[in-house]
């Protein structure tokens, strides 16, 4: 095997996801490498289920979850191949995404966790860390993070344990903090202040400003979001955080997009626009993958 790691997968070198079961992964695949609780959450970055996924992709073997990926299709390289430790144990995660909460009160036509929880009370059933989990957690790595996604699956405002999720984020602050709301919950000026002081970033998820649009994909009126896009601008009149939107693409809305960026930047203040679910392999591409089926408009439920 060549000295020079060139074509591994760099990601469980650098990345750790965690979902609100406690399931977590050194991948971006939503597959589950292992599970923790409050006792274990601070072990998840060298558990032994981590180090065996490491050790054999050190030694060239693609197993588990790798046997899945698409990356798979580009000669075994995956543009996540940057120089890496060659070791099975790492001192700290680069970046953490996490999900402290399932629980929403949406349900995005194009999103997972819609049909997830299909034919279920999102906000009675939605899973979520405990405090436990995340101070465990957060006393071992947050302080040394470059980058902590705060929220990757529900709706932040909704996580029962918001309050101190922002009194751990206030003590174990990592570098950058970002985090995305679909601005559909009425908050306060004053929760808004609280979740604002320890975020870097934020982005509003909304793919078109076109009312009817909006209400067709995300199902509330888009006027809610832009009451909060206003609360958002006054206070970032006094603080640095960074805004932008995010906007997952799709059949219906790509005739919109030169007009949906010119008004994210000029009427609504984005600093950034990131575009989701556009990624693309040279085997796969339109294929009958899911992600796929969302770009043709294809109702997940
Ligand atoms: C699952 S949501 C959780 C955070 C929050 N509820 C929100 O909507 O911003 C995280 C991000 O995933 C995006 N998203 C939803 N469905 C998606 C899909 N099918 N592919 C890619 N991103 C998607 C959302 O627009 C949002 O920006
Ligand atoms: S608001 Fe976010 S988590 Fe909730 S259904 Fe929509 S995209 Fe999914």
């Amino acid at each position: 095997m060549n000295d020079k790691i060139e074509v591994f997968c760099s990601i469980p070198w650098e990345d750790l996801i965690i979902y609100a079961d406690g399931g977590y992964s050194v991948c971006t695949s939503s597959e589950r490498i292992d599970y923790a609780n409050e006792s274990n959450s601070h072990l998840m970055w060298n558990s032994e289920a981590v180090r065996n996924h490491r050790a054999n992709i050190l030694e060239g073997k693609r197993e588990g979850v790798c046997k899945k990926c698409s990356y798979k299709t580009i000669n075994n390289a995956t543009p996540y191949g940057k120089e890496i430790e060659k070791t099975t144990f790492l001192k700290n995660p680069k970046t953490i995404a996490i999900s402290p909460t399932e629980k929403c009160n949406l349900n995005c036509f194009m999103c997972g966790f819609t049909r997830k929880y299909h034919g279920k009370n999102r906000m009675a059933e939605g899973e979520e860390l405990s405090v436990s989990f995340m101070e465990n957690l957060a006393e071992s790595y947050f302080s040394d993070l470059e980058t902590l996604n705060s929220n990757c699956a529900g709706e932040i405002f909704l996580y029962t344990y918001l309050l101190d999720f922002i009194r751990i984020l206030k003590e174990f602050k990592p570098k950058t903090v970002i985090t995305s709301t679909s601005g559909s919950v009425m908050v306060g000026e004053r929760t808004w202040e609280e979740v604002l002081s320890v975020h870097d970033k934020i982005s509003f998820s909304v793919d078109s400003f076109d009312r009817n649009l909006h209400q067709t994909i995300r199902g509330f009126d888009i006027g809610k979001l832009l009451k909060n896009l206003e609360i958002v601008r006054e206070i970032k009149k006094n603080n640095k955080i960074e805004l932008g939107f995010n906007a997952v693409i799709m059949k219906m809305t790509i005739p919109g997009l030169f007009d949906f960026v010119q008004r994210a930047v000029e009427d609504h203040g984005a600093e950034f626009i990131s575009f989701q679910n556009v990624f693309d392999f040279e085997s796969e591409s339109f294929s009958k993958e899911k992600r796929w089926r969302i770009f043709y408009n294809n109702q997940i439920k």
